[in-house]
């Protein structure tokens, strides 16, 4: 029996049936399309799942999706688009920081909700708000210093 899962998505309220033992990431995926959002591990290890629920980055591969009940998310798809890039999308690209980019959409949530609560992180502070994401190409000196550019630029919109 399916259940009815009402959330707000990137800003629009959606309702979706559901299975109840579904997981938020296969209902972004598979039932919202929205699919920048990756699965890697699903174990709760690589953050490539990454998304905002009420602003707070979680793994959506280990977070039933009917606790999405009522609660706010965003994606990837929220932050930027092709032609309307976030300045950590722009920033990832011209610093290098995105090789094959599996990982870049959970970095960059990372790092969203990192620069909107403090918008001048230490490198510590950078450090500590990605250490949940892995990545497998880049190392992980590119992917600081474009979190770190974009604080600099004073932009996180
Ligand atoms: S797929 Fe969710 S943490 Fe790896
Ligand atoms: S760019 Fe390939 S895993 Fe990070």
């Amino acid at each position: 029996m399916k259940e009815t899962l009402y959330m707000t998505v990137n800003e629009k309220k959606v309702t979706v049936e559901v299975d109840p033992a579904a997981m938020l990431v296969d209902v972004l995926r598979e039932k919202l399309g929205l699919l920048g959002t990756k699965i890697g591990c699903r174990e709760g290890e690589c953050g490539a799942c990454t998304v905002l629920l009420d602003d707070k980055p979680v793994n959506s591969c280990m977070v039933p999706a009917m606790k999405a009940q009522g609660c706010s998310i965003k994606t990837i798809e929220g932050i930027g688009t092709k032609d309307h890039p976030h300045a950590l999308q722009k920033n990832f690209a011209e610093e290098g920081a995105v090789q094959c980019g599996y990982c870049t959409p959970g970095f960059i949530m990372s790092a969203y909700a990192l620069l909107s609560e403090k918008p001048n992180p230490s490198d510590q502070e950078i450090r500590e708000a990605i250490s949940g994401n892995l990545c497998r190409c880049t190392g992980y000196t590119r992917i600081i210093g474009a979190i770190r550019k974009t604080s600099n630029q004073g932009r996180n919109k």
